[in-house]
């Protein structure tokens, strides 16, 4: 297989190391026009780097993944992508619809992607949508090309996009910002810093490593780990309390995924 990777910063690099790390005899061509940026972000001498999309006008690729940012996209002189060679266009450029990439391109011949932050560790959550039409060939080599950075799952609608850009984009971000919180917190009741990190760190990790592996819902490990009158049904009388987890969850998602739909309708 033969891939072209158009960006090749933090997103494009883990997407490319996970998709070289899944994909036998995978050949790999990289436009950035920070060609030693790109090099030292993925180091594989798999990959040819360019730094120009006319170095490449006459290959023939299987797919091409846009993973630059969405305003150089709309930069793009209007023929720079519209090489037959370039194959499937995998986009994983965020807020830019399909039909913003099929007026781009001249083409359908197209998956929106939306992967996030953990595919850097290969513990990414990738989401997709591809018009209906699209080749019933194409949609493995777009799970193939994800199977490396993470998960990957395929949307029945272009507007779940939002709504899945909401929770898996944003997602470890909401994440970071309650291990600051929980951190600050340990803190608080008297623990030192270094060893708050540490305790924050662990735990979090401990607890998504068992809703990873054990086939037991959340609320049902939570139930397991709560007894009655103990330590966490304290804890979590306040963090579920009124204006707590269930309310700010369902809020704060709800703003990302407003704030998703903006920028998809900008884009
Ligand atoms: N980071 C995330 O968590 C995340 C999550 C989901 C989706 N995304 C999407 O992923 C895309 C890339 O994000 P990123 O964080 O990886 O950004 P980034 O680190 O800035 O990478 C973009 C790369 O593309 C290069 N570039 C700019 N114009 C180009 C052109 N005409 N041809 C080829 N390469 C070009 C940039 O070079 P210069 O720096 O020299 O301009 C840069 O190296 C964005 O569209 C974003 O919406 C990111």
């Amino acid at each position: 297989m033969k891939i072209l990777f158009v960006g090749c910063g933090n997103m494009g690099a883990a997407i490319a190391a996970g998709a070289l790390r899944k994909i036998p005899g995978l050949a790999l061509s990289v436009v950035d026009p920070d060609v030693a940026r790109a090099q030292a972000l993925l180091p594989d001498d798999r990959v040819t780097f360019h730094a120009d999309i006319t170095a490449v006008r006459d290959e023939t690729f299987d797919a091409t993944v846009l993973a630059i940012k969405p305003q150089m996209f709309h930069a793009l002189p209007e023929d720079a992508l519209l090489a037959q060679g370039f194959g499937l266009v995998v986009s994983i450029m965020a807020g830019v619809t399909l039909a913003g990439l099929q007026h781009k391109l001249g083409h359908s011949r197209i998956v929106r992607t939306m992967p996030n932050l953990p595919a850097l560790v290969g513990a990414g959550m990738t989401v997709g949508y591809a018009a209906p039409d699209l080749a019933a060939g194409d949609r493995p080599v777009v799970e193939t090309l994800f199977a490396g950075s993470g998960q990957f799952a395929w949307l029945p609608e272009e507007t779940l996009v939002d709504s899945a850009t909401a929770v898996a984009g944003s997602g470890p971000g909401y994440v970071f910002a309650f291990a600051e919180h929980m951190i600050a917190a340990a803190q608080a009741v008297g623990l030192e810093a270094e060893l708050a990190d540490r305790l924050v760190r662990q735990t979090l990790l401990g607890a998504a490593s068992l809703l990873h592996s054990d086939p037991r819902t959340a609320a049902e490990l939570k139930q397991a780990v709560t007894s009655k009158k103990g330590t966490t049904e304290a804890g979590l009388g306040v963090f579920e309390g009124p204006g707590g987890l269930p309310d700010l969850c369902r809020s704060g998602v709800a703003a990302a995924r407003d704030r998703a739909q903006e920028l998809s309708k900008a884009g």
